[in-house]
């Protein structure tokens, strides 16, 4: 049998939510129709189940944990506020993610604030917000003692082995907790955060920094919080078809054979809170952690995003191609790759978007592109088998791409409109409302 330039198919785990949607007969038709453009749905609720998860997690092992959500990850004020719902905190790097989370509810103490060399207004508002700060550098920490305000601190730590940019080395930690000028600062305990899905060094390097909260009580300091950052993995699409794309995937599948050299773990057996019980059960941490009455807090961004927003785009233009004897639309959408940013790290997204509606039809191969003049600006390089040929006013919804996907690279190129945020609501009557969010 010849090779298809259809790609296998990679159909995503949806929420009820968005199979609600999906299912609806108009009412994505008429958001379509308000919005006039691209848009983001957001099921804030999903959110909430999200936390609730992870909260979950910690208290099947009696863990004394907190969340903070990641707010890099997806910039809707429904999500910050379904984190002050479920009693969620969130982790901020900016002045604007800072203030635009205590606009949705957030209390200062429920701040985490990380990022590299913060700048003197964030650190300010940090410490009388009482945020607990993750100082990521010696020269951060002089900045907070020239401030002279009382700040809650935890202290960054370089992972060992590890080239990362951000945290202290051993003998920078050993420095600071040994200073004499802290003043009115208190170092509460310590933080990382690990590229990779890895629960095993989470917990590993968990299980050393109880040590050294330990040695840091015995120079006084009231160490007593652990935060192990995010880095929950996210579980998109079945083991199976994950697997079949790895087995099977071929340049010839994708439009102009284009290549590319690796992607996100798109199949996960233990995402989200499974990967947090997990890590809590590595060398009994959760036990330890009683022991020594310590904290855990986790960051989560995507995990916390996890099937909680589609991305919608209309068909604008279709056009027929052949590549290897075989024909495939190229579709072309009416916005950009900037409201899917996986190409913007040289990779691809790729559970398979939703034709809407559904039709009956021949399966046709189809690859998306942009409304810009960028050759390279693609959605969908590889030809999604899609049950129907698409025809212009079809709408493409793209699943679960709250986490990092939506708006982390959004510009108004082109001058063309940063697609809005439109969130789902569920009411009392078993009806879908929508509104705008705030931002
Ligand atoms: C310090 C810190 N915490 C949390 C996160 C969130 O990570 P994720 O969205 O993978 O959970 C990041 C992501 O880069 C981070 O740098």
């Amino acid at each position: 049998m010849g090779l298809s330039i259809a790609a296998p198919a990679m159909p995503a785990h949806r929420d009820d939510r968005e199979l609600r949607l999906l299912a609806d007969p108009e009412l994505l038709r008429d958001i379509a129709f308000a919005v006039g453009g691209p848009f983001h749905m957001m099921y804030p609720e999903r959110v909430g189940d999200n936390i609730d998860g992870f909260h979950a997690a910690f208290e099947q092992a009696s863990v004394d944990g907190v969340v903070y959500y990641g707010k890099k990850a997806n910039k809707a004020s429904c999500v910050t506020r379904a984190c002050a719902e479920h009693g969620a905190g969130v982790d901020v790097s900016s002045v604007g993610e800072l203030g635009s989370a205590l606009t949705q509810g957030i209390r200062g103490e429920e701040l985490m604030v990380t990022g590299p060399a913060k700048s003197p207004e964030l650190l300010w508002l940090a410490a009388r917000h009482h945020a607990l700060i993750a100082v990521d550098a010696p020269d951060e920490l002089d900045a907070l003692v020239r401030a002279g305000l009382p700040a809650r601190v935890l202290l960054r730590v370089l992972p060992p082995d590890s080239s990362s940019r951000f945290g202290m080395s051993e003998a920078e930690l050993d420095a600071a907790l040994r200073r004499t000028d802290l003043g009115p600062i208190t170092v509460q305990g310590f933080s990382f955060h690990l590229s990779g899905y890895d629960p095993v060094a989470r917990a590993e390097l968990a299980g050393t920094l109880i040590e050294r909260c330990r040695a840091a009580r015995a120079l006084g300091h009231d160490a007593g919080i652990i935060s192990i950052g995010g880095g929950f993995a996210v579980d998109y699409l079945s083991a199976q078809s994950w697997q079949d794309f790895r087995a099977a995937s071929d340049p010839r599948q994708f439009h102009a054979d284009k290549r590319f050299d690796s992607y996100y773990p798109y199949h996960s057996d233990s995402p989200g809170p499974a990967m947090l019980a997990a890590i809590l059960r590595h060398g009994n941490l959760a036990q330890r952690l009683r022991e020594h009455e310590i904290r855990l807090a986790v960051e989560p961004g995507r995990a916390l995003l996890d099937r909680a927003g589609s991305t919608v785009f209309r068909v604008q233009g279709v056009k027929t191609r052949t590549a290897h004897g075989d024909s495939y639309q190229l579709l072309t959408v009416d916005g950009t790759s900037l409201s899917l940013s996986e190409q913007w790290f040289d990779s691809e997204y790729l559970p398979d978007p939703a034709l809407w509606p559904t039709r009956p039809g021949v399966d046709t191969p189809a690859s998306v592109g942009a409304a810009t003049c960028l050759e390279s600006d693609m959605l969908s390089w590889r030809r999604i088998p899609l049950p129907r040929a698409a025809v212009v006013d079809d709408l493409l919804v793209y699943p679960n791409t709250a986490g990092y996907q939506m708006d982390s690279n959004e510009s108004a190129f082109h001058e063309l409109p940063i697609p809005p945020k439109v969130v789902l609501h569920n009411t009392s009557d078993g009806r879908f409302r929508w509104t705008l969010d705030a931002r």
